[in-house]
Order: structure tokens, then C-alpha cells, then sequence
């Protein structure tokens, strides 16, 4: 076995980028051997700066001999026929949330993994890593709570420019949410609600708030506020009511200051702040798993089940309640 296993990069925008650098600086088992981007003066940079093969399409990527694993970070649109690109190359792949944007999609690839008969795709669904959500996790399998009942979560983003429809939002950006509900109380998603709100009601524009209830197949029930427009910062916080206690997981990593009378906390104003160690601990546990001959991170049924969910949360806006049928999950 060799000591680092050699990953192409696809999609080197912001989250390609900081992909890249974290497999360069942080996971010790992986090396970036080649990257592409459309953006041929990003591509050029990114390849210069970690001096990797620079490839113009994304195919011959995934089919270069030199490459052992893949990291996909292109446009949401891209993910479901490059994923299922690597199923057929037989390479392990981490594919960005969401893992299609039709869940019919993402079905095709938890098909096609299946066939192939090997674990291969995982799924960005990084707050598996997040510390702050870890904790939580331990807290209620050491049953500090007893059983868990309630899941409130919150997800604020300062200003989403351009503000996206309700579609967009829910799966691109709810996913996470939903996948937090169903790690944490451990369960499907069996019936979905969905209230939005704009900023003025008195004009038919786009809402910027959805409330978002879920009911589990265990009987667990969760909130989740999604706000497009906190106008004071990035913040995702999580509370998990038991039936003998309480887990609320700290929302920030900065430092709370009491001075001069007021309790101050800095707010971090995006995701690349608030998470920048849950993505260094993702591809970090990628690498390590991808080159050990594993893939053991969140999985194409759980991109699967979250868009599944997303889908059926756009329709219950106008149509109420939706129950989902998920069909039997591969063993
Ligand atoms: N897990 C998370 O928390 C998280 C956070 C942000 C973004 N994302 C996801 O990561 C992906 C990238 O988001 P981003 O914020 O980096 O966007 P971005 O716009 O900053 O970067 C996208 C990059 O992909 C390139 N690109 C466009 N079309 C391409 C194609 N067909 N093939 C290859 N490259 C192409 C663009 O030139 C750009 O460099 C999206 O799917 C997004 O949903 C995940």
C-alpha cells in the first residue's frame, strides 16, 4: 500500500480551493496529482500552486491513470453524472452536497454503487465532522438525555446574494439540516412541513425564512429554522430534547467577552469560518479511509434521503404536508 493515496480535484471556486488546500496541508494520506476547472486562469493557479497536472475536462480526470480518488467541488448540476463517472472508474469519490439536483439523480448513483457493489461515494455533508455537532452525537449515544424526542435547529447565513428561490435553498443549503436531523436522532425523515415567509408580506416576492418541521420514523420530531437574511451573521446552532435532559451544542467558536456591562461574542459571517475544521477533519478522514480501501463518511443514501426530503419540502410549501417514501435502503 502506498502512503498517500493521488486525488484529482474538479471545481476549484471557493470550496474547490479550500478542498485542495486542506488535502495539501492537513491530510497527511492524500496528495493532489491533478485538478480542472472551466476557469482556465483558476485552473492554472490552483495547478501551479500544488503542482498538479492541469486537465481541461472532467472526464479525462476521472479516467487518469495517475488518479486514485476523486473530490468533486464543480456546480451542484455537475455532481450526480461526474459521481456517477467514478462508479464506473471504480474510484472512490467525495462528491460535494447535494449529491444531484433531482433526487431521481440521486437515486441513479445509489443504483449504480449498488451494482457496483462497493462503498465508493461520499457525500459532503461535512458537520459529521464539525466538533460542536460531534459532541452532541456523543452526548446522546452516552444517553446523557435518555431517548431523544426533539431536535431544534437553527441555520442563519448573514445576506444570500442573490437571494435563492425556495428550491435552491432547500437543496443546496437545507440538506445539511436535514441530514443533521437524521444523524442526530438517528432515523428517517418521515413526513415533511414547510412554512415561508418574505420580508414583506405585502408583496409576492420570494420568502427568506422557512420553518421546517419533520417528523421521524421513530417518532423523533425536529424544527429547523432556515434564514437566507439574519443581516448579522452566520450561525448554525442545534439543541436535542431527551427524555431526561437537554444537549445544546455551541453555535460559535469564538471567545465570549463580558465588559463594561455587555456580554459580547464575535459572530463568524460564513460557512468557510464556522466550518473550517469540520472540512479540514472531512477530507482528512476521507484520504485516510479512501487510501485503507474504505469509504465510511455520510453516503449516497444519505445524499439520497436528504434531497428526497429537500424535494418534498418545496412541494409541501404550497401543497402542506408530505409524506416520503424513500423505498428500502441498500444493505
Ligand atoms: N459542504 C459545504 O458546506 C459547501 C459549502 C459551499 C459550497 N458547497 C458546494 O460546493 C460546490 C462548489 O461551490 P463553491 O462555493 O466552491 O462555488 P464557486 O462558484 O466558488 O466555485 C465553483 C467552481 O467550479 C467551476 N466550474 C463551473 N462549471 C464547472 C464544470 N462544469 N466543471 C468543473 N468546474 C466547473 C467554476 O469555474 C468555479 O471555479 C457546490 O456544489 C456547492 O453546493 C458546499
Amino acid at each position: 500500500m502506498t502512503e498517500q493515496i493521488a486525488v484529482g480535484v474538479i471545481g476549484l471556486g471557493g470550496m474547490g480551493g479550500r478542498h485542495v488546500d486542506n488535502l495539501q496541508h492537513s491530510a497527511s494520506a492524500a496528495r493532489v496529482v491533478a485538478v480542472m476547472d472551466v476557469d482556465k486562469g483558476r485552473l492554472a493557479d490552483t495547478a501551479a500552486r500544488c503542482a498538479a497536472k492541469e486537465h481541461e475536462d472532467a472526464y479525462e480526470l476521472i479516467a487518469d491513470p495517475s488518479v486514485e480518488a476523486v473530490l468533486i467541488a464543480s456546480p451542484d448540476a455537475s455532481h450526480a453524472e461526474l459521481t456517477l463517472a467514478c462508479i464506473s472508474a471504480g474510484k472512490p469519490v467525495l462528491c460535494e452536497k447535494p449529491l444531484a439536483t433531482a433526487v431521481a439523480d440521486a437515486r441513479l448513483v445509489v443504483d449504480a454503487e449498488v451494482a457496483a457493489r462497493r462503498r465508493l461515494v461520499q457525500v459532503g455533508l461535512m458537520r459529521r465532522y464539525d466538533p460542536r455537532h460531534v459532541d452532541v452525537r456523543d452526548s446522546i449515544a452516552r444517553g446523557d438525555i435518555g431517548r431523544a424526542l426533539f431536535l431544534r435547529g437553527w441555520h442563519r447565513n448573514v445576506a444570500l446574494t442573490p437571494l435563492p428561490s425556495a428550491r435552491e435553498a432547500m437543496v443546496n443549503s437545507v440538506v445539511h439540516d436535514l441530514y443533521s436531523a437524521r444523524w442526530l436522532l438517528d432515523s428517517e425523515i418521515a413526513e415533511i412541513s414547510v412554512l415561508a415567509t418574505p420580508i414583506d408580506q405585502g408583496r409576492s416576492v420570494e420568502p427568506v425564512l422557512l420553518i421546517i418541521s419533520l417528523r421521524m420514523t421513530g417518532g423523533a420530531l425536529a424544527v429547523i429554522e432556515f434564514n437566507m437574511d439574519s443581516s448579522y451573521g452566520y450561525e448554525v446552532g442545534i439543541e436535542v430534547v431527551g427524555s431526561e435532559g437537554t444537549v445544546t451544542g455551541a453555535p460559535h467558536h469564538t471567545p465570549r467577552i463580558r465588559r463594561g456591562g455587555q456580554i459580547s461574542q464575535p459572530v463568524e459571517q460564513d460557512w468557510l469560518e464556522r466550518f473550517a475544521r469540520a472540512y479540514e477533519l472531512e477530507v482528512t478522514a476521507w484520504a485516510r479511509s479512501a487510501l485503507e480501501g474504505r469509504v465510511d463518511g455520510p453516503s449516497a443514501w444519505d445524499g439520497y434521503a436528504t434531497l428526497a426530503a429537500a424535494e418534498a419540502g418545496v412541494r409541501a410549501i404550497s401543497e402542506g404536508p408530505q409524506v416520503l417514501d424513500l423505498g428500502d435502503q441498500p444493505a
